[in-house]
Parts: structure tokens; C-alpha cells; sequence
């Protein structure tokens, strides 16, 4: 071959690569011209390179915002997403078209293989349903929830009692206390923290946390599972076997325990016979055990970052917790313990809950939904496939609904003592993949402030500024570590 020759196959080869990149780019644009507006996207890789460096990507999208608007369209490797930042737009999309966008992206490559469409988060269609509904049921029963929460409240509020005047260890009480209500609640386990099993469970949920599944990269951009890197997704196999493993342990030594006469926990509540609302054959030992997995992966987490925040801002503002005790020492007195039954009487409790879940909003964009058909969205059309966010805390913090949001004021949830209801506030999210654990969130947090603030005023420690309201992302949003200390109160 000759020299000529060679330089002309070259051009060729760069050629057909020059215009095989401006029909992706160029094809890009066309497809995206019913699409929200956002950052140009490279090829292949997308927004990936706008968003590496940013730790928390609900804080990049109100970033992004600033520059393309209310609805943002953002390209990660082959996949599309749209953040809905404006309220109105979340409020109407979940609560009018919820059933168009009430599916989760469970087709992604890593999310397909670890979780295998089983369980509640990461599924839809008509097995999630029936599952959903079924575990709705023992999260909220008032009264046997109630002395789980009750028991590891003890445990709790003694440990405070310890520490006297020397910082409490918040972060590793109150989530050793909401897992042990977890545990209890779906299969009946009153742990110890040093006991074996506790430490194996939570070694185990503590490796799903470090990073998040949802986020790795052979999600987004499927060929880099080709290259030569290490990836997290045998890693991640490994510990989701090892807890459906211990799982449907939990259900054989049910099995071979079970009374009807004495349904312990939601494994019993499965495996009744006699239930009107029997789960139907098809939802296996394997949906159940990935459900329970499911309520413990999210449930402490989400409660523990939502507690701390609680006695942040407590401690933040004196005012407000000193009125807490007042209401709380007319309605309950000082001997007997706060119960669910208090709660209708005691509406500035109820109030400053709400304005901690506003301000603080610990799932900040709840979980990625997406929508598996074209979908008409303000003026845009979202193709199939595509992730949808809902940015609840920017929902939260929206100057044009909120007066002064910045600020934290639980009296904005009442008007003369009674409680007001508002049109942006959504938490636990509404429409068919809110919250599941809400009523159990709202007891536990009732219970806890309630209980803990008859006994204690939580301050901190002397010569300590007050705490920053500064958040990590976990798989929530918590405040960063801060030093606390539990007075008793006289
Ligand atoms: C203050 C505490 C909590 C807050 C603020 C909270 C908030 C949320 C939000 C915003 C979502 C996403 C909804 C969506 O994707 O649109 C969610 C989903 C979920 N939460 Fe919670 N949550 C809390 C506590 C809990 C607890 C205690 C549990 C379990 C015991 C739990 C279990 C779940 C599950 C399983 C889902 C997925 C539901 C689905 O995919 O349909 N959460 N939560």
C-alpha cells in the first residue's frame, strides 16, 4: 500500500468520525426541541462533566436554575432527566398525572441486577401495588407501633439521663433507636446493639450507604462496565444477597413459630391465612424479604437525619422549645408519658414537626420517578424512559409561596392556634410513590420530641457555638455533626 493511500483511508476514517459526531450533536438538539432547556451535553457522556464536581446534586439544580429556569432537562451519559423545581408544577404533576410518572427507572443496568424488580423502592406495575398497600398496613397499626417506640425511647432518654452534662453521641443513639423500631415492627427483633445479628444487619445496610446504587455510573453510561475499573457492582451484589439471605431466615424461623393467634410483626402479618387482606400467592418470601430490606435501607436513615434536624433547631431556638415544654406540661403534665392520643391537643408540637420538615426537607428531591410513554408536561413533551425529579425542597424554600422560608417559624403552620394547611408542602411527597413510612415518620417524631422534651432541654455544651444548618447528602439530608447536650429539666 502506498503512502497516498494510507493518508487517504485516514481522512476517510476522521471524516466518517467528524460527521458521525455532528449527526449525534446535531440529531441531539433536534430530538431535544420539546424537551426543558439546560446546559449543552457532550456525547456519550452528557452533563456528566458540569456535574462530577458537584457533591450534591439537589444543590446543582437550584444552581442550574438560575440560569435555565423553573424545569431544567439534563443529559447523564445516554440518559435524559428533568428536575421540576417549580411548586405549582410539582403540586399538579403529583397530584393530578402521579399515575403517569408513578414509575421508577428500575430498567437501569446496575439497578436491574441488584434489586431484580422485587421489593417497593425500586419496582412498579402490579406486584409493587399489592405489595405497597399490604405493608402500609402494620407501619401504621397506632397501637403495637406505639410500645415498640415507646421501648427504644426508654433506652434513649436513659442514655441522656447518662450523660449529664457531656454531649450526647445523637447521631449513633437515635439511629440504633429508629432501627430497632424497624426491626421490630417487620420482624419482631428487640435488639441489642452489641449482639451479633444487629452488628451483621446493620455492617450490612451501612455498605449500601456509603455509596449510592442509583448514582454509579454503568447506569447512566452502560459501556464503562467494558473498561478496565473496578466496579462497585459485585460489591453491591454481594452484600444484597447476604441480606436477602438473612431475610428469608427471619421468615423460615416465622414459618416455623407462626400462631395464628399471635401476629407478632409484618412477617406474620404475611404469612396469616386468615387475613382479610391476604397477599395474594404471587408476592413471594423474596419480595417480602427485599420490602423489609427496602423499610430498613430508608426508614432510619430518613428518621435519623429528620431527628437531628428536630433538635437543631430546638437547640437553635430556645423560645420555641421552652413553648413546646409549656404546651406540653398543660396538655401531658410533667409524670405521665406523651402518647399519640396527646397529639390532637397539642397543636404547636404538631407545628414546629411541619416547619422541621419544611426547612429541613431530608429527601430533597425524593426518589427519581420516570414515565414509561411520551407525557405532556407544561409545554414540553418527556419522552418515554426519561428521569423525572420533583425538587421538593426547592418547593419548600420558594420565595414566591414562603414568606422569609430562610427563616425557621412554626407559627406559619398556624393561624390563632389553629393549624393551617399549605398547598407546598410535600415532604413525604403525594400521589401513588409517596412515602410509605409517613404515619410511622410522624409517630415516631411525635413521640420522640414530645417524650424527650418533657424530660430534657437540649442545649449546646458550654463555650460550643450554636450548630451550623450546614447538610451532608447521606441517602438524606442531615445536618452536619454538631455537639449537643441534654439538660434535665427541673
Ligand atoms: C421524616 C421521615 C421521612 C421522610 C421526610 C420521607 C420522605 C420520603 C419521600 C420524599 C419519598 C419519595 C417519594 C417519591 O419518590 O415521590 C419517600 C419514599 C419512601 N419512603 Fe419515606 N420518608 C421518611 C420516613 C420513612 C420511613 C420511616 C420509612 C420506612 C419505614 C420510609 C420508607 C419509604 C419507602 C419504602 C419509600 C419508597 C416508596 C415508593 O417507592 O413508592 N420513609 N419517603
Amino acid at each position: 500500500m502506498s503512502y497516498l493511500d494510507t493518508v487517504d483511508a485516514y481522512t476517510i476514517c476522521i471524516g466518517i468520525l467528524i460527521i458521525v459526531l455532528i449527526l449525534i450533536i446535531c440529531g441531539n438538539g433536534w430530538m431535544n426541541r420539546s424537551l426543558p432547556p439546560g446546559p449543552w451535553a457532550l456525547p456519550l457522556i452528557g452533563n456528566v462533566p458540569q456535574l462530577l464536581g458537584s457533591k450534591n446534586f439537589h444543590l446543582k439544580c437550584l444552581e442550574l436554575r438560575q440560569i435555565y429556569g423553573d424545569v431544567l432537562h439534563l443529559k447523564v451519559g445516554g440518559v435524559d432527566v428533568i428536575v421540576i423545581l417549580d411548586y405549582k408544577l410539582i403540586q399538579d404533576t403529583l397530584k393530578n398525572e402521579g399515575e403517569k410518572f408513578a414509575f421508577r427507572p428500575n430498567w437501569l443496568h446496575v439497578l436491574n441486577k441488584v434489586y431484580r424488580k422485587k421489593g417497593i423502592t425500586w419496582n412498579h406495575g402490579a406486584n409493587f401495588e399489592r405489595l405497597k398497600n399490604f405493608t402500609k398496613c402494620p407501619l401504621s397499626q397506632a397501637t403495637g407501633v406505639e410500645n415498640r417506640i415507646l421501648d427504644e425511647l426508654q433506652s434513649l432518654s436513659n442514655i441522656m439521663d447518662l450523660s449529664r452534662d457531656k454531649p450526647v453521641p445523637l447521631q449513633k443513639v437515635l439511629s440504633k433507636a429508629v432501627t430497632g423500631i424497624i426491626c421490630g415492627i417487620t420482624f419482631g427483633a428487640r435488639y441489642d446493639e452489641k449482639e451479633p445479628d444487629f452488628l451483621y444487619l446493620t455492617g450490612l445496610l451501612e455498605k449500601f450507604h456509603k455509596q449510592s446504587i442509583f448514582q454509579l455510573s454503568e447506569n447512566f453510561m452502560p459501556w464503562v462496565r467494558f473498561l478496565p475499573f473496578q466496579s462497585a457492582l459485585k460489591d453491591f451484589l454481594d452484600v444484597e444477597n447476604k441480606l436477602r439471605t438473612f431475610m428469608k431466615k427471619r421468615i423460615q424461623d416465622h414459618k416455623d413459630t407462626f400462631n395464628e393467634g399471635d401476629i407478632r410483626d409484618f412477617i406474620d402479618h404475611y404469612l396469616n391465612p386468615n387475613k382479610k387482606d391476604r397477599i395474594e400467592s404471587c408476592v413471594s418470601d423474596d419480595d417480602i424479604s427485599r420490602t423489609i430490606i427496602d423499610l430498613l435501607y430508608i426508614g432510619p436513615d430518613v428518621l435519623t437525619s429528620a431527628i437531628l434536624w428536630a433538635i437543631l433547631y430546638l437547640v437553635r431556638s430556645p423560645g420555641v422549645q421552652k413553648k413546646i415544654q409549656n404546651e406540653l406540661k398543660e396538655v401531658v403534665g410533667t409524670d405521665s408519658v406523651a402518647k399519640i392520643s396527646h397529639r390532637a391537643k397539642l397543636p404547636f408540637m404538631r407545628a414546629t414537626i411541619k416547619e422541621i420538615l419544611r426547612i429541613a426537607s431530608p429527601v430533597p428531591m425524593g426518589y427519581p420517578h420516570t414515565v414509561t410513554e411520551n407525557v405532556k408536561l407544561a409545554e414540553y413533551t418527556i419522552p418515554k424512559n426519561t428521569i423525572v425529579f420533583f425538587h421538593l425542597q426547592a418547593a419548600h424554600n420558594d420565595h414566591t409561596y414562603w414568606k422569609r422560608p430562610q427563616e425557621f417559624r412554626p407559627d406559619r403552620f398556624l393561624d390563632d392556634g389553629e393549624e393551617i394547611k399549605h398547598d407546598c408542602f410535600f415532604p413525604f411527597s403525594v400521589g401513588p410513590r409517596a412515602c410509605i413510612g409517613e404515619d410511622l415518620a410522624q409517630n415516631v417524631m411525635f413521640l420522640f420530641l414530645s417524650n424527650l422534651l418533657q424530660k430534657f432541654t437540649f442545649k449546646s455544651p458550654e463555650g460550643a457555638s450554636v450548630p451550623s444548618t450546614e447538610s451532608v447528602y447521606t441517602n438524606s439530608l442531615r445536618p452536619v455533626e454538631f455537639d449537643v447536650v441534654a439538660i434535665p429539666n427541673e
